[in-house]
């Protein structure tokens, strides 16, 4: 008998843009876990007014961030992608789940203490039950692995307590979700101040190199980025920035360090920056010419949307039917 793959969920909230960094620990992993489990990519768009967003840049950005998904290899053949706002049913569990959640547990997540102080003049309801909202989308397809990063381990874990707490009130509902943390994937620091992880709010342009940037832009951030004076390229915890160059490299080209050391023996920094920044461009380049393809086509893109939520409507609803019959609310 076929064993049944086991269920992943991811979602990604469609703000921001997306960095090397994120394509190198995320966003490259999408495609190739489609053929080893079974997959549901959603576009959050729910979590993402939480903070106050244009309405007419998040729609962009939510069919850019959609298209990106397309652009890595996600196959809506294989699995689903959908928008959460076209899918009624998270919205309506997380209301469940949140008779289910301590508000002191809500209180205490580090994303919502860290967010109200970036920005106390609104510190609204919905930043704080963010993660129940969370909790919905992963608890509503009977998830078994979530690809996070180490920033949402805590909202996972809340998640994880409020499956447990509804399953031992009302009888078996929800497995119970695991992180998922990728076989491959380096951590790519900041290429100015390469003991910060690159991260796609940096406010230093040539710190962070963006995954839709051009080759020439990516070529000389890769010029002006950090090294040392020694002129060596070698991997050392004295050498933090020709160390994330050479993870980087290594990353894109599938070369180890012992290899890459080799190469540029006897080379200065410039030669081996300028290969670098080659590499990079060589592997981003065909995700976004694919892209750019994709989202001149809105009609093909709306049109897997619109497939992606009726299959995602259908899963959810299951779901939602079982948690009303079992707290009691009457079916007709
Ligand atoms: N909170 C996640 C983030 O900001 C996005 C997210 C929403 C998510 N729902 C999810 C991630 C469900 C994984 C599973 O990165």
């Amino acid at each position: 008998m076929e064993q049944q793959k086991k269920r992943v969920f991811s979602g990604i909230q469609p703000t921001g843009t997306f960095t090397l960094g994120n394509y190198v620990g995320a966003v490259r992993n999408w495609g190739a876990l489609q053929e080893e489990y079974d997959c549901i990519y959603s576009v959050v768009d729910q979590h993402a007014i939480t903070v106050r967003q244009n309405p007419a840049d998040l729609r962009r950005q939510t069919r850019e961030t959609a298209a990106l998904f397309l652009a890595s290899g996600v196959d809506p053949s294989k699995s689903i992608l959908f928008v959460q706002s076209h899918v009624p049913a998270h919205a309506q569990l997380s209301w469940v789940l949140g008779c289910f959640c301590p508000f002191g547990d809500l209180t205490r997540m580090h994303q919502f203490k860290e967010k109200s102080a970036k920005h106390p003049e609104d510190i609204n309801g919905g930043l704080l039950t963010y993660p129940i909202l969370m909790a919905a989308d992963i608890l509503l397809y009977g998830t078994d692995l979530v690809p996070i990063g180490k920033d949402q381990k805590q909202h996972l874990e809340l998640a994880r307590n409020i499956a447990q707490r509804f399953n031992g009130i009302y009888s078996e509902t929800f497995p119970i979700p695991d992180g998922y943390i990728p076989k491959v994937g380096a951590k790519v620091m900041s290429l100015q101040e390469p003991e910060k992880k690159m991260s796609k709010s940096d406010t230093n342009a040539n710190a962070v190199v963006r995954m839709l940037d051009e080759p020439d832009v990516i070529m000389k951030k890769f010029k002006r980025a950090v090294t040392d004076s020694d002129n060596c390229v070698r991997a050392d915890e004295t050498k933090p920035g020709v160390t994330n160059l050479m993870s980087i490299y290594s990353a894109c080209t599938g070369k180890s360090f012992e290899e890459i050391e080799r190469e540029f023996e006897g080379k200065g920094y410039g030669d081996f920056k300028t290969a670098v920044g080659e590499s990079v461009v060589a592997v981003l380049r065909p995700v976004q010419d694919e892209y750019h393809r994709i989202l001149a086509d809105k009609e093909y893109l709306d049109d897997i949307l619109k497939q992606g939520a009726e299959k995602a409507n259908a899963a959810a609803a299951k779901m939602l039917r079982k948690v009303y019959k079992k707290v009691g609310f009457l079916s007709l």
